[in-house]
């Protein structure tokens, strides 16, 4: 299988990259020109495109062939980041090419999530400060999904719970429903946040849906095992 890592240098990014690898993917990856030095440990293992991950003209080249095409959604800048990347994968990719996103629980589906007044003041006070300080735009990031969720690729949206680091527990469990009690836990290794991501490109009931994750070891998880 060859698959694509769209962010590549990121955290997420480079757990993806390792998970690929060990599972004897042929890794093509796209990341900023100034954050190449980041893949200096892969620089034999993968190709590398540096490049804005909103850029059409590298994203065209990046995807060509893939199989599978795994992005790393941030919301970075007030200048349409998040949903130049998303549309340029989904013109781009291969017809019948495995689309998996990453973002966070704020992104709904169908407005049926239930949500924590933590979760609810960080979108309603805090994100709206972050995009008048022009750091990022969360609203440019649900624009985005809200183009995943219409298109008839076929992709996956995974949203992660709050992440650390740390040894890999196993593959997150999951949810449709941000408020489910199996996701009161509200964390998941990052590493294991990539696991889910890399197994989703090969996991068809993943197929239009979009999960949102919790790591298997959180009370709450094993409390529904
Ligand atoms: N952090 C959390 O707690 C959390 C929780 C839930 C979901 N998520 C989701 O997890 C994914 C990964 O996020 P992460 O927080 O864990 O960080 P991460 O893996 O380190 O990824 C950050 C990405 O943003 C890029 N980036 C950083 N600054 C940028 C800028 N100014 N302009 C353009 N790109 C920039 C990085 O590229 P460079 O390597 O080039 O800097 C990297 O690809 C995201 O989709 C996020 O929505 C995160």
């Amino acid at each position: 299988m060859k698959v694509c890592i769209i962010g590549a240098s990121g955290k997420l990014g480079r757990y993806m990259i390792q998970h690929c690898l060990d599972r004897g993917y042929e890794v093509v990856g796209v990341c900023r020109p100034e954050s190449v030095g980041k893949l200096a440990d892969y620089r034999n293992l993968i190709t590398i495109m540096p490049g804005r991950t909103d850029d059409r003209a590298v994203i065209e080249r990046a995807v060509a062939g893939c199989d599978g095409v795994l992005t790393v959604l941030v919301p970075w800048g007030v200048h349409h980041y998040s949903t130049g990347t998303a549309q340029a994968v989904l013109d781009f990719a291969e017809p019948g090419a495995r689309l998996v996103f990453s973002c966070g629980w704020h992104i709904t589906r169908d407005g049926q999530d239930v949500y924590s007044w933590k979760i609810r003041l960080i979108v309603k006070l805090l994100m709206p400060l972050v995009k008048l300080a022009r750091i990022a735009d969360l609203d440019d990031q649900v624009e985005a999904c809200r183009r995943i969720f219409a298109s008839d690729t076929r992709w996956t949206v995974v949203r992660g719970s709050d992440l650390e680091e740390g040894e890999s527990e196993g593959l997150p469990v999951w949810s449709r429903r941000v408020g489910d009690p199996i996701l009161a836990g509200n964390m998941t290794r990052r590493i294991d946040y990539a696991l889910f991501m890399v197994a989703a490109l090969t996991d068809d009931s993943l197929v239009r849906e979009a999960p949102a994750i919790v790591g298997c070891r959180t009370p709450s998880a094993l409390a529904h095992a």
